[in-house]
Order: structure tokens, then C-alpha cells, then sequence
């Protein structure tokens, strides 16, 4: 049978992550969080010692890397490099710059394509990052840009941020979110952007709750589910 798959592009801090995490759930479906295995390639170059913003260093890394994804009975999604369990480690601050600089690369991005697209193959899937909709799942049966103000967005990720223990200043996690933004938004392959057929989500003004109810609106609308 052929499988659904919903995907959920914007930029970092719109509520990707939860909000997909939340529909998954309800739907049944498996959450795949691609920003996961960017950030697992990022934080395997420095283990390795490398320039993760080095095409020439990390590119040659693609061939001995092993990147696991699993998912345990709960949903939650875990990442296995070279058989240790990274969840926890690429949620730290300074991996969020391994990823984007990883990211700009074709040969990291073409590496790490089938691996996703494979995944909702298999299985139904919703799914995160920044090219879904517009590389990786062009036919999905759902699109949607979520995205928010760049003080939103950067007021959740500090909040998450401190949760987890971090002490980053405010001010930092706004410019970081605003550079990162701009990297993701001009570079030159798979670049974030809305693909045609996406509809657009603002969450600027929405809490939680009302985030999902409108993607559970979206849902009903283009999977009569
Ligand atoms: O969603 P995140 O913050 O965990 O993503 C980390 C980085 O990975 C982000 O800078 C953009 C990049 N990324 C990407 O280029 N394509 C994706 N599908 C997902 C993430």
C-alpha cells in the first residue's frame, strides 16, 4: 500500500519539532526529524577533529561515517553515530553551526537523501527540515512552511535551550537563529525556501494548541484523515 507522508519545512524555532512530534502522534504516523541526522554528520567532524565548514575535510568523511536512526516505542527518535547514541549531544548549542555549515554541502545533502526518502517509503511519515517539501518529498501528500517572527523564534529556542541546562544569553541565540537563517536561506543547493504547493503556517501569534489545530485542519482538508 502506498504510504502518506506530510512535510514541514521553515526556519529554525518556528515549532517544527514539537508540532510535528505532536501530529505524528495523533496520526500514527512515524516523525522523522531531518535537522537530527545534519546535526550527527556536523558533531562526527569534530569527534573527528575536523573544520566542519570544510568541504575538503568533511566530505571524505561521508565514506566511513555510520549514521543510525531509530525510533523507539514511544516515537522518539534516536541517533546512532558509529553505534553511540548521540540524541542527546547534537542538541547542543554549538552543533547547531556543525549542521548548517554540513548542510551547504552537496555531497553531505546527496549522502543523506535516500536515507530520508527511504524512510517514507516505508512507512508514513511527517516529516522536518528545510527542503522537504521542495527536494526531498516533492510529492508529498501535505506541505506545509511553518514558520514565526525571528524574536519568536528565538525566545522558544533560548527557553529550550535553558530546559536542557544551557546558559546561552539571549541576545546570542537571536543573532545565531538570524546568521543561521541567513546561510539556510542563500545557499546555493537545496536552499529554505516555500515550495509552491506548501501552505504557509505562522505561528508568530499561535501557542501550541492553536498551532496544531490548524495543521490538523490542513490535514483533514488534503488527506481526509
Ligand atoms: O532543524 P535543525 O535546527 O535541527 O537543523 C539543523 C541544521 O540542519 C539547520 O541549520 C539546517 C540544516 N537542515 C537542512 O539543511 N535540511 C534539512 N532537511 C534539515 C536541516
Amino acid at each position: 500500500m502506498a504510504t502518506r507522508s506530510i512535510a514541514i519545512d521553515g526556519p529554525a524555532g518556528a515549532g517544527k519539532s514539537t508540532l510535528a512530534k505532536s501530529l505524528a502522534k495523533e496520526l500514527g504516523f512515524l516523525y522523522v526529524d531531518t535537522g537530527a541526522i545534519y546535526r550527527t554528520v556536523g558533531l562526527y567532524a569534530e569527534k573527528c577533529g575536523k573544520d566542519a565548514g570544510n568541504p575538503q575535510e568533511v566530505v571524505p568523511l561521508l565514506k566511513e561515517i555510520s549514521l543510525r536512526l531509530t525510533h523507539e516505542a514511544d516515537g522518539m527518535q534516536h541517533m546512532y553515530l558509529q553505534g553511540e547514541d548521540v540524541t542527546e549531544e547534537i542538541r547542543q548549542n554549538r552543533v547547531s553551526r556543525y549542521a548548517s555549515q554540513v548542510s551547504a554541502m552537496p555531497e553531505v545533502r546527496a549522502f543523506l537523501l535516500e536515507m530520508q526518502r527511504s524512510l517514507a517509503r516505508e512507512h508514513n511519515v511527517v516529516m522536518d527540515g528545510r527542503d522537504i517539501g521542495t527536494v526531498v518529498l516533492p510529492q508529498a501528500d501535505l506541505k506545509i512552511f511553518l514558520t514565526a517572527s525571528a524574536q519568536q523564534r528565538a525566545k522558544r529556542r533560548h527557553g529550550e535551550l535553558s530546559m536542557n541546562g544551557g546558559h546561552v544569553p539571549f541576545q546570542q541565540v537571536l543573532e545565531e537563529i538570524l546568521v543561521r537563517d541567513e546561510v539556510d536561506r542563500t545557499r546555493e543547493i537545496a536552499p529554505l525556501y516555500q515550495a509552491e504547493d506548501a501552505v504557509l503556517l505562522d505561528t508568530s501569534e499561535l501557542n501550541l494548541e492553536e498551532s496544531l489545530q490548524a495543521m490538523r485542519s490542513m490535514v483533514k482538508e488534503s488527506l481526509h484523515l
